[in-house]
C-alpha cells in the first residue's frame, strides 16, 4: 500500500528520496509525490502513475542544482483510498501557510469533523484526503514548535497514521510518528533516513530502529529523540537489518515473482535449518514459548490471516488435525474480531502474516489477546507489528518478498506450520520413529521444490495452451483443497484470468453449471489418499467438455492418462506435497500472465501490504 521515505543529510536528497521510492513501488501504489526544502522554502513535485513519472516531473519543474544541493525532504506513494489518484490528492500535502509538509500513510477517522472545524476557522483544502486535514491540523496547532504542534494534532484524530514532517521554519528537522502503520528509521553516519519499510533504507545503513505505536521522534542528520506523544523520553534498540540491497534486486530474473519462485528451495533451507531435531523426531521452535505440558494441554488450535497466508493456515488445519489431534479450525482475520470469537486460556491463535502488518489480521491478534488465548504469529518480516504484538511466534526466514503474489511466503508458512504440527504432534501422539520419519519428509523439501522449479520451461509451454482462456477452475480435496485456492488466487491476481478454487466435490453442487467445451480445469490429482474420488470428480468434468490439466505425481501414469496436459511433482507425504503442487501452479499462474503481457510484479489494484481493514 502507501510508503514513505524521509531523508535528512548531506545533500542529494531528491535522489535518495526517488531511489527509496522505486524500492518502495513493489507495495502497489498509483501515484507518488516529493517535498524538499530549499532556502526556507518547501518545493513539492507530484504525478499519478509511477516513480519515473514523478522523477520526470521534478526534473522538468527543479534546477538540477537543487538535487544537489537539497539535504532534507519525504517523499510518498499513495495507494487511493480517499479521492481518486489524481496530481491533486496525491502526498505530500501542505497546510494553510504552504510552509508544512506531511505524508501520511493509514487512515484519519474522523478528519470530516476536524475540517469542518478549520473550514469554519478559515482553512481551505483543495484535496479530497484526509491527510491534507491532518497537516492542516498541524499547522493550525503550531505556534512555533513543529514537534508540540505534532504531538497536539496526533492527540485530536482517530485512526491509523504513519507520518513524515517537515517544515521551512524549522528545516534542520523531520518529525516522524506512527499509530498502526509501520516507520523504520535509517541510522547513518551524518545521515537519516526513514521509511514504511526496510527495503527504502537498506542501501543506505542495516542499522535500524522500529518505532512502536505512539511513539514519535525528531530526527535531525545526527541523532534521533525518540518521544511519546506525552513528551517523555522513550529507548527503541537499534536493530540490524536481517538482508542486504541485493535481496531487493532482480538479480537477472525478468520478475521479481520469477526470481522469488525459483528461490524457494533456498529459503525453504533457510526455514527449515536447526529446526529439525532427528534425535527427539520433533521440531525446535524456541519462538513459540511453549514447554511441552503447554502443548499437551491445548485444546484447540486457530489460525487466521487473510488471502494467501489464509490458504496456508489451510493446509495448517490439515495438518494439525492430522499429525498433532488437536482440534484446528482457519478463520477469515477479516471477519474474527466481529463475530465475538469464543476463546479460552487452552486455545492456541496462530495469526499467519508475510507483511506482519495486514489490518485484519492485527485487529484478530487484539481481539484474541483480549480474550486471553494464547497468541502467536508467523510472520517474515521481522519486527513487524503482529510479530511484535504477539511477542511469541515463528519467523518465516523467506528473506525479502517484492512481488506483490506471494510465493516463497507461503510455502515457508506451510514448512513452518508443518513443523509446528510435528512438534504438537510428538507431545501428543507420534512416537519417535513416527516423528523422526515426517521430521525426514520436513527436510527433503527444499529437493522436491528444486525438482518442480527445473521444470520451468516445460511449464511456460503448458501455460501456453492456457493464456487465451478467460475463464478456469482449480479444484483438489483434502489438503490440495487449499492450493487448489492458491492456484486460483495466483492465476487471477497476476494475469486478470477469473479463476475459482473449488473442493472438486462442490462443483457439481453448483459451479459444474459453468463447464463448456474446452473449459479449463486445473486438477490437483496427486497420488494422496481420495485420489480416486479425485478422479471421478474429473470425468464428471471432462464429459462436460472440460479441458483438464492435472498435477499428478511422478511416474503415475494411470492419472496421466486422464488428463489433457499435466504437470508431475515428486512422490511424497500428502501435507508435505502441497509445497511442490503450489509451486507448480506459481509457475503456471506467472507464464500465463506474461504471455498475456501483464504487470506481473504489480498487478492493478493490488498492494503488496495490506493496512486498511
Ligand atoms: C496474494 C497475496 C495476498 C496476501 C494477503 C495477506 O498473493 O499476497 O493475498 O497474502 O494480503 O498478506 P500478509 O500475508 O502480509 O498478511
Amino acid at each position: 500500500m502507501c510508503g514513505i521515505v524521509g531523508y535528512i543529510g548531506k545533500a542529494d536528497a531528491p535522489t535518495v528520496l526517488m531511489n527509496g521510492l522505486r524500492r518502495l513501488e513493489y507495495r502497489g501504489y498509483d501515484s507518488a509525490g516529493i517535498a524538499i526544502l530549499d532556502d526556507e522554502r518547501v518545493l513539492i513535485a507530484k504525478a499519478p502513475g509511477k516513480v519515473s513519472k514523478l522523477n520526470e516531473r521534478a526534473h522538468a519543474d527543479w534546477p538540477s542544482s537543487l538535487f544537489q544541493r537539497a539535504s532534507t525532504g519525504i517523499a510518498h506513494t499513495r495507494w487511493a483510498t480517499h479521492g481518486p489518484p489524481t496530481e491533486v490528492n496525491a502526498h505530500p500535502h501542505l497546510d494553510q501557510s504552504g510552509e508544512i509538509a506531511l505524508v501520511h500513510n493509514g487512515i484519519i477517522e474522523n478528519y470530516r469533523s476536524i475540517r469542518a472545524r478549520l473550514e469554519a476557522k478559515g482553512h481551505h483544502f483543495y484535496s479530497e484526503t484526509d491527510t491534507e486535514v491532518l497537516t492542516h491540523l498541524i499547522g493550525d496547532c503550531d505556534k512555533g514548535d513543529l514537534f508540540q504542534a505534532v504531538c497536539d494534532a496526533l492527540h485530536q484524530v482517530e485512526g491509523t497514521f504513519g507520518i513524515a514532517v517537515i517544515s521551512a521554519r524549522e528545516p534542520d528537522k523531520i518529525i516522524t510518528a506512527r499509530r498502526g502503520s509501520p516507520i523504520v528509521i535509517g541510522v547513518g553516519e551524518g545521515e537519516t533516513i526513514l521509511a514504511s519499510d526496510a527495503s527504502a533504507i537498506v542501501a543506505y545503513t542495516q542499522r535500524v530502529i522500529y518505532l512502536d505505536d505512539n511513539d514519535i521522534a525528531i530526527i535531525t542528520k545526527d541523532s534521533i529523540d525518540i518521544r511519546d506523544l506525552n513528551n517523555i523520553p522513550v529507548t527503541r534498540e537499534i536493530a540490524e537489518l536481517a538482508f542486504d540491497a541485493a535481496a531487493a534486486e532482480k538479480g537477472g530474473f525478468d520478475h521479481f515473482m520469477l526470481k522469488e519462485i525459483h528461490e524457494q528451495p533456498e529459503s525453504l533451507g533457510n526455514a527449515i535449518r536447526g529446526r529439525l531435531d532427528f534425535n527427539l523426531g520433533s521440531s525446535v521452535l524456541a519462538g513459540m514459548g511453549t514447554s511441552p505440558r503447554d502443548l499437551a494441554e491445548l485444546s484447540r488450535i486457530v489460525l487466521v490471516g487473510c488471502g494467501t497466508s489464509l490458504h496456508a493456515g489451510m493446509v495448517g488445519e490439515y495438518a494439525f488435525e492430522d499429525l498433532a489431534d488437536v482440534h484446528a479450525e482457519v478463520q477469515q482475520a477479516a471477519e474474527f474480531r466481529y463475530r465475538n470469537p469464543i476463546l479460552g486460556s487452552r486455545d492456541m491463535v496462530v495469526a499467519i502474516s508475510q507483511s506482519g502488518e495486514t489490518a485484519d489480521t492485527l485487529a484478530a491478534v487484539r481481539e484474541a489477546n483480549q480474550k486471553g488465548a494464547f497468541v502467536m504469529s508467523l510472520c517474515n518480516v521481522v519486527g513487524s507489528t503482529i510479530a511484535r504484538e504477539t511477542g511469541r511466534g515463528v519467523y518465516l526466514h523467506a528473506g525479502p518478498e517484492i512481488s506483490v503474489a506471494s510465493t516463497k511466503a507461503f510455502t515457508c508458512q506451510v514448512v513452518v506450520l508443518l513443523m509446528m504440527a510435528l512438534r504438537l504432534g510428538r507431545g501428543r501422539r507420534f512416537s519417535r520413529d513416527e516423528g523422526i520419519r515426517f521430521a525426514r519428509e520436513i527436510e527433503s523439501i527444499p529437493m522436491l521444490v528444486a525438482k518442480v522449479v527445473a521444470q520451468n520451461a516445460r511449464i511456460a509451454e503448458v501455460a501456453a495452451d492456457y493464456a487465451k482462456n478467460e475463464h478456469a477452475f482449480f479444484i483438489g480435496r483434502g489438503p490440495m483443497f487449499p492450493v487448489a485456492l492458491e492456484g486460483a488466487l495466483k492465476l487471477k491476481e497476476v494475469s486478470y484470468i477469473h479463476a475459482e478454487g473449488y473442493h472438486a466435490a462442490e462443483l457439481k453442487h453448483g459451479p459444474i453449471a459453468l463447464l463448456e467445451q474446452g473449459t479449463p480445469i486445473i486438477a490437483l490429482a496427486v497420488d494422496i489418499p481420495g485420489k480416486d474420488k479425485m478422479l471421478g470428480n474429473i470425468e464428471e468434468c471432462r464429459a462436460r467438455g472440460a479441458r483438464i490439466l492435472g498435477v499428478i505425481t511422478e511416474g503415475d501414469h494411470e492419472t496421466a492418462e486422464c488428463m489433457d496436459d499435466f504437470i508431475s511433482i515428486p512422490r511424497c507425504h500428502p501435507l508435505v506435497a502441497t509445497i511442490p503442487a503450489v509451486v507448480a501452479l506459481q509457475l503456471f499462474a506467472y507464464h500465463v500472465a506474461r504471455l498475456r503481457g501483464c504487470e506481473i510484479d504489480q498487478p492493478r489494484n493490488l498492494a503488496k501490504s495490506v493496512t486498511v481493514e
